[in-house]
């Protein structure tokens, strides 16, 4: 039986920093720490050692760097760390929320079982983050480091405490209750954010479609106000999804779509509603057009894009915006068999269009076609997909942001807002006409694949005609969505796009 994974806690509190125990306060230093500062108070208590290290050259404060000390009775915690937040000036929320997320690794890497935070102190006036926004980023991140996959590890002997209390410390009153307001938030993007890695995380064999969408049942039916409906192959059928079925007819284990819906307190027939569509296929092999095999083992990720929208609703549900929400995820393996589709299939998709199969691995287009044709039905009037889509995109713009298409400037404008305030990068391209005329077949409407150059904006435009009337945007997370043993204490998904799907949710009419 796997085992249940870190426990993490955050709150804020009215304390003094010195003066409350814990097994590590963390606390973020300026390059230039002011005269009146947190850190210069610190500094006296501790004799001057933050100055020496400095001038030492040893710690400068530089964004993402941090120092270890022993405050040898001196605070009532056992453990400080100093964090380096750079320039005061130039502090952005980004700094804090890679600083916390620092702090929250460091605490569960030294087994401990509270950390006190007190990075936001600092932070001069005249910069325009808000503490409600820092409490929220601070949540957010001390969730995010402090996250460990090792569910199927079976050695008792984890490097890792089994529960971790986070506390952001603070001695005024006004500034805690403004914290706390954006903690109470911080925790459930945070908090569902790990919901989402743990399930990317587990392997195709633990998670298939049947698995994945009782998953969702299970979630709905924890979260008041959170529906969930499952569409099994039969009822894809009787729907004629031509796509899901073709990409899951060569698995032993049927497609099918989950359709998670959030609806406010008050709705009416008049409440918008907006859709976000993900790609979940629970193993790419690439099916009759084989992968190869060198990482092929990474296309259990290649569900990334359906749990996005899965943790987006967790939190979603939980944050209740004013509009309605759909969650869409068509759910599919990819595999090869006597009865995958081949190369040279016409598929009639469920809007009607046919397709032209020319490359069985392009198979994330064939699933989410379908579900954006779903939302559209829904009378969707913004419908957002997200996609571990191509590997063109990771070739055209690397694995720091996302690719983001878009039939409309506004939707554009609400995403990049989002992505602003979570920290959950992207980046426009195209998809206009030129990339549609790629996608034309001669013998069928659509064909599945384009031409050699552009893979993500031809991918994208195949997309884009299935949209009708509502705006739509597509972000393409293949290149985003997973860290690599070694780069960091936590490999694996890091839940790449709930909270920039669950901002852009809380930031509608
Ligand atoms: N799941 C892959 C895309 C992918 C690649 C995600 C690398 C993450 C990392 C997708 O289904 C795929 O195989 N796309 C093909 C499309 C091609 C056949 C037009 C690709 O990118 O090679
Ligand atoms: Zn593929
Ligand atoms: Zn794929």
């Amino acid at each position: 039986m796997a085992k249940s994974l870190i426990n993490i806690s955050v709150k804020a509190q009215k304390a003094g920093v010195f003066t409350t125990a814990g097994d590590l306060l963390a606390v973020g230093v300026f390059e230039d720490t002011p005269a009146k500062s947190l850190v210069k108070a610190l500094d006296k208590k501790l004799g001057c050692r933050i100055e020496k290290l400095k001038k030492l050259g040893d710690f400068e404060a530089k964004p993402g760097s941090h120092c270890l000390l022993y405050a040898d009775g001196k605070l009532d915690a056992k453990r400080l760390l100093l964090l380096g937040l750079g320039k005061r000036k130039k502090i952005m929320l980004d700094a804090l929320r890679k600083a916390a997320a620092l702090a929250a690794t460091k605490a569960v890497d030294l087994k401990a079982k509270s950390l006190l935070l007190s990075l936001h102190t600092d932070v001069p006036g005249s910069v325009k983050l808000d503490w409600v926004q820092m409490g929220q980023t601070l949540a957010e991140a001390a969730c995010f480091g402090a996250y460990r996959y090792d569910e199927y590890l079976t050695d008792k002997n984890h490097k890792r405490p089994a529960n971790l209390k986070v506390v952001i410390v603070d001695s005024d009153t006004a500034v805690v209750k403004k914290l706390r307001k954006g903690v109470s938030v911080g925790v459930v993007t945070g908090q569902s954010q790990n919901y989402a890695r743990t399930i990317a995380n587990r392997p195709a064999n633990v998670i298939n479609p049947i698995t994945l969408a009782a998953a969702a049942q299970k979630l709905a039916k924890s979260i008041p106000g959170l529906r969930c409906t499952v569409l099994d192959e039969k009822q894809l059928g009787a729907k004629k999804m031509g796509g899901i079925l073709a990409v899951g007819q060569g698995s032993a284990t049927p497609p099918r779509l989950i359709v998670l819906q959030y609806v406010p307190a008050g709705a009416t027939k008049k409440t918008p509603a907006i859709g976000l569509v993900g790609k979940a296929v629970t193993f790419d092999s690439g099916g009759i057009s084989l992968k190869p095999g060198a990482g092929m083992h990474d296309m259990k990720f290649d569900k990334s894009g359906g749990i996005a929208v899965l943790g987006a609703m967790k939190a979603i549900a939980q944050l209740k915006p004013k509009c309605r929400v759909y969650g869409l995820i068509p759910a599919a393996e990819n595999m090869l068999s006597a009865n995958s589709y081949r190369p040279g299939d016409i598929v009639t998709t469920y809007s009607g269009k046919t397709v032209e199969i020319q490359n069985t691995d392009a198979e994330g287009r064939m699933i989410l076609c379908d579900a954006i044709t779903y939302a559209e039905k829904l009378g969707c009037e913004s419908i957002v997909d997200i996609a571990t889509l191509t590997g063109a995109c990771v070739v055209a713009i690397g694995q720091k942001r996302a690719a983001l298409m878009s039939n409309d400037a506004k939707l554009i404008g609400r995403l990049e807002d989002a992505s602003d305030k979570t920290g959950e990068r992207v980046w426009h391209l195209p998809c206009d006409d030129e990339f549609v005329e790629e996608m034309k077949s001669k013998i069928a409407d659509l064909k599945n694949i384009g031409g050699k150059w552009g893979g993500a904006c031809t991918a994208a435009a195949f997309l884009s005609q299935f949209v009708d009337k509502a705006k739509w945007a597509h972000i393409d997370m293949a290149g985003v969505g997973v860290w690599g043993a070694g780069e960091n204490d936590a490999p694996g998904s890091i839940g790449f796009g709930v909270r920039l799907l669950t901002a852009f949710a809380m930031n509608q009419r």
